[in-house]
């Protein structure tokens, strides 16, 4: 993968958290959405590469752009694969809460698990816990393996999970086993990748969220040296059928990490509204701020980026 693309990457989602950006607050999930897609897809399509959308917004049918199977770039670079996410977390965005993203992976073809759009039950950690998870074990285990590798007790270590009802059982379990608890009410890409962050105060997410948004997870937690399990959640046969047309047969199979991104991973994601792991778009006379995280997985460099983006200069469509 051209090391150069990583940056151009950012420029993606830049300009996707610069256009929801002007959303924050107002309501509207669907209109949010929409401008962070039409950005990010205007500028993917201006990138030199030859990509294919394998985690998007939906299959063909479904999405008027960035739909599972559009092709994209100028047709004259590499063949990637694409996953995106042009805003991790509507309804964060829309009522002006914290922690949305805009966020994106390359890989080279067939490196990212083509993900159907339903549940997986996710265990993710930073690299100090890496190899330490099992999704089979309990809540208990998983907490004291990883205050062993991070050499603390289990009362220092902070899980987030999405504050569900179906969560409730493990909610009690880590409450009982003494761990900090950060309860959010969507949003669990940046979490996973905050467990990675030193600092960031988080250890460990754990649940069941989106399945795409743990291919997207687990490609930055590739590049970061950390750990994920994920395991897809049927709710009924309709999603069992969807999931074998996408080629997925062992409906009970345990998700590694590198088998959901693999290869010479890219990642990048820039902040929406303020979050453990990026701050939030900013406005101010004549331009915004913007903070991201842009990352590869061969040569393991992470690079938090602030930019200003001078409106009169480079205006915003
Ligand atoms: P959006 O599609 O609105 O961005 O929602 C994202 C999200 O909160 C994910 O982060 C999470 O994995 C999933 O939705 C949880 O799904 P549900 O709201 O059905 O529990």
């Amino acid at each position: 993968m051209d090391r150069n693309l990583a940056l151009e990457l950012v420029r993606v989602t830049e300009a996707a958290a610069l256009a929801c950006g002007r959303w924050v607050g107002k309501g509207d999930k669907i209109a949010a959405d929409a401008a962070a897609t039409e950005a990010m897809r205007r500028m993917l399509d201006s990138m030199e590469i030859s990509g294919t959308v394998v985690i998007g917004e939906g299959e063909m049918d479904e999405a008027p752009m960035l739909y599972i199977g559009e092709k994209l770039g100028r047709g004259n670079g590499q063949e990637v694969d694409i996953a995106v996410d042009p805003l991790e977390g509507t309804n964060i965005c829309s009522k002006g809460l914290n922690g949305s993203i805009a966020t994106i992976a390359l890989a080279p073809g067939g490196g990212f698990l083509h993900a159907p759009d339903m549940y997986m039950e996710k265990i993710a950690v930073g690299p100090a816990a890496r190899d330490t998870i099992d999704i089979n074990a309990s809540p208990t285990i998983n907490l004291q393996r990883v205050a062993d590798a991070k050499n603390c007790y289990v009362e220092d270590l902070t899980v987030v999970i999405l504050d569900r009802p179906r969560h409730d059982k493990i909610v009690d379990e880590i409450r009982k086993a003494g761990a900090r608890i950060h309860l959010i009410t969507d949003g669990d890409v940046a979490p996973a990748i905050a467990t990675a962050v030193e600092g960031s105060g988080v250890d460990m997410l754990l649940g069941i969220g989106g399945a795409p948004e743990g291919v997207l997870a687990a490609a930055a937690l590739k590049c970061m040296g950390g750990d994920m399990q994920g395991r897809l959640v049927f709710m009924n046969n309709e999603e069992r059928d969807r999931a074998k047309g996408m080629g997925i047969t062992d409906f009970e199979k345990i998700y590694q990490c590198d088998e959901m991104a693999s290869g010479d991973v890219v990642f990048a994601a820039t902040g929406v509204t303020n979050g453990d792991l990026l701050r939030g778009t900013r406005y101010s006379s004549g331009g915004a701020e913007t903070h991201s995280i842009v990352m590869r997985s061969k040569t393991r460099t992470i690079r938090f980026i602030e930019t200003r983006h001078s409106f009169d200069f480079k205006p915003q469509y």
